[in-house]
């Protein structure tokens, strides 16, 4: 899968893209990842690429003509108009269900802002999505385009050992169980006895009984769509119920 971000900053893209996993995942061929600065498509000697906002208010906004023709250049050069993402608080919430969807893409484009914003008229022509990484405003489109790109990633496969990805946090909808490696004791703390077990099936039924405690107890709000048997919903229910009766007293 091919990721091209448009940018100013293409050595932020380049950072996170130059380690772990999604360096890895570089090298191995399963993805790409390629910054393009629509900085160089700015007309004036020196390269300028924003100007203040009709109308007033606060701070610069991006033009819409080096975006344009930054955007033209990259889908002649690829031969395709993939989807094109623009990062915004205003976009729709990035969520597990999103990333796996946008990982069947063969290409993607993500498109960051600076400072306030692109004019409104390049978007409307250009851009497909809009995402927002959680309600809170960053100074850039960068990192919710790299923690976009990370999380997409993890589905492509080739990039995870396989079945790391099926066995995870959000998996069913509910939070992973807790892990422990060596050694067996920790400060006074032992691992586990069925761990140690060797039985496969006790394991099992451990870690998904764990993976519903640790729902109840840190993400209760994913509880309603959580893929649950008739038992396990009695099970959360009677939790839940426990929960929030100690809490009262
Ligand atoms: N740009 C600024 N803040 C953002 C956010 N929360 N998500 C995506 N893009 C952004």
């Amino acid at each position: 899968m091919n990721f091209y971000v448009m940018t100013l900053f293409p050595e932020l893209i380049d950072a996170v893209a130059g380690s772990s996993i999604l360096k890895r995942g570089i090298e191995s061929g399963a993805i790409s990842v390629e910054a393009v600065n629509y900085r160089e498509y700015a007309k004036d000697k020196h390269h300028h690429v924003d100007d203040y906002p009709y109308g007033g208010g606060a701070g610069m906004l991006i033009q819409p003509g080096p975006v344009y023709d930054c955007f033209e250049e990259l889908t002649r050069r690829i031969g395709k108009k993939p989807r094109v993402i623009y990062l915004t608080p205003k976009g729709r919430v990035f969520d597990q269900k999103a990333a796996e969807e946008l990982s069947k893409e063969e290409d993607l484009i993500f498109l960051a802002g600076h400072y306030e914003g692109i004019d409104e008229r390049v978007l409307d022509l250009i851009v497909t999505d809009r995402y927002s990484i959680g309600d809170y405003v960053l100074t850039g489109g960068e990192l919710p385009a790299m923690v976009m790109i990370d999380a997409i990633s993890r589905h492509v496969p080739g990039v995870l050992a396989a079945g790391s990805a099926e066995i995870e946090t959000f998996h069913d909808g509910l939070l992973e169980y807790p892990q422990y490696t060596r050694p067996e004791e920790f400060m006074g703390l032992r691992v586990p006895e069925v761990l140690l077990s060797g039985h496969h099936l006790n394991v099992e039924k451990w870690q998904r009984e764990m993976s519903i405690r640790e729902t109840v107890k840190y993400r209760p709000d994913l509880l309603p769509g959580a893929a649950l048997s008739e038992k396990e919903r009695r099970f959360a229910s009677e939790l839940l119920k426990e929960a929030e009766e100690s809490n009262e007293q």
